[in-house]
């Protein structure tokens, strides 16, 4: 059942156009995630579909009906942890907590003993009477998630929940991603990290200049380059020289050249390594490692959108269209 469907929703500011026109649902009771780079469009959506940013052109359905015209109905089966924390920083993390659900319109004792349970299963029962300004960036971005459920949404929309966090709260903010899907909720995620898409969702939207360029599980993503076969070679200087010799000597071969010393090398059907090593040691470039390389969501990503992993946070926008910042028209 779908509980969320986007169609054709658009959104430009000023002339620029920052999504494009994206067709999407989210299934009851699944992780879907948005993949992208910054600046792909993925706050944007999020704000179009949680009500936070106006909708230029299309419509977002919750449950079917047309969610602008049910906006308070909207706000109850929705969950909103932004990229950077909405929270007070005066009050403190259980006091942050009893606010949002009194904004929510729980009654007293119940958004308290939502909160004291939240805390516990979030480990900041400890933290929870200091003040907001002096958690960590991993312990704030848990108390926002808390915050998010307190009135337990049927859907919660994270906004690049791990990104700026450290490795250890990292992991435990998926546990905690993974745990509340299991008790029901509907995830909605975004992020710039392959491995994370990869690790959580089930259903993935790689999204680029504000246009979804592909859609599918996990599954049907991983065929795309399940045939391929991929050698990774590490070696012992510098190729780029080589490359117009390589592509000569080895017609239908792509080559790719990554961080280091390493370059991948994809052919068509499966294909002998003594070749290669032979071009490379003639050349006076030792070879160290050769490596068959299972695909994994990594490669289709780069296959289809052309995005290096290591470029995907510094992708950008016109940067002289964006207005002020944390401005949302
Ligand atoms: N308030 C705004 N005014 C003008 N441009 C904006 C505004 N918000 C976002 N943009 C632009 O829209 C594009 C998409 O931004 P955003 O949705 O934040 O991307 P992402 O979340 O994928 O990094 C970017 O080019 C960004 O500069
Ligand atoms: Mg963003």
């Amino acid at each position: 059942m779908k509980i969320i469907e986007a169609e054709n929703l658009t959104k430009t500011f000023n002339g620029f156009t920052a999504v494009n026109g994206v067709n999407f649902h989210i299934n009851r009771g699944e992780i879907f995630g948005f993949l992208g780079p910054n600046g792909a469009g993925k706050t944007t959506i999020i704000n179009m579909l949680t009500g936070l940013a106006k909708i230029t052109a299309g419509q977002v359905k919750l449950l079917g009906e047309d969610y602008t015209r049910s906006v308070k109905k909207a706000q109850a089966l929705m969950g909103i942890v932004p990229d950077e924390s909405n929270l007070y920083e005066e009050l403190s993390g259980r006091e942050n907590l009893c606010f949002c659900g009194a904004l929510y319109g729980m009654e007293k004792g119940l958004r308290e003993a939502r909160a004291d349970r939240l805390l516990e299963q979030f480990e900041l029962v400890e933290a929870a009477g200091r003040p907001f300004r002096a958690y960590s960036k991993g312990m704030k971005r848990k108390l926002a998630i808390a915050a998010g459920i307190i009135h337990q949404p049927e859907i919660l929309f994270l906004d690049e929940p791990t990104t700026g966090i450290d490795v250890g709260f990292a992991r435990q903010i998926r546990k905690l991603i993974v745990d509340l899907h299991r008790r029901g909720t509907t995830i909605f995620l975004t992020t710039h990290y392959i491995e994370e898409a990869e690790r959580l969702c089930e259903r993935l939207a790689f999204i680029v200049r504000g246009k979804i360029v592909r859609e599918g599980t996990v599954d049907e993503l991983m065929k795309e380059a399940q045939r391929d076969n991929i050698v990774r070679f590490t070696l012992g200087g510098d190729f780029s020289g080589l490359a117009g010799e390589f592509k000569a000597r080895f017609p239908g071969y792509a080559i790719q050249a990554g961080q280091d010393s390493g370059v991948s090398i994809h052919a068509p059907a499966p294909f002998p390594l003594l070749p290669l090593v032979q071009f490379f040691e003639e050349r006076s470039l030792p070879v160290y490692e050769a490596k068959i390389v299972r695909p994994s969501l990594e490669e289709v990503f780069v296959k289809i959108t052309g995005i290096e992993p290591q470029k995907m946070q510094n992708q950008q926008g016109p940067k002289s269209m964006k207005g002020p910042q944390g401005a949302r028209s």
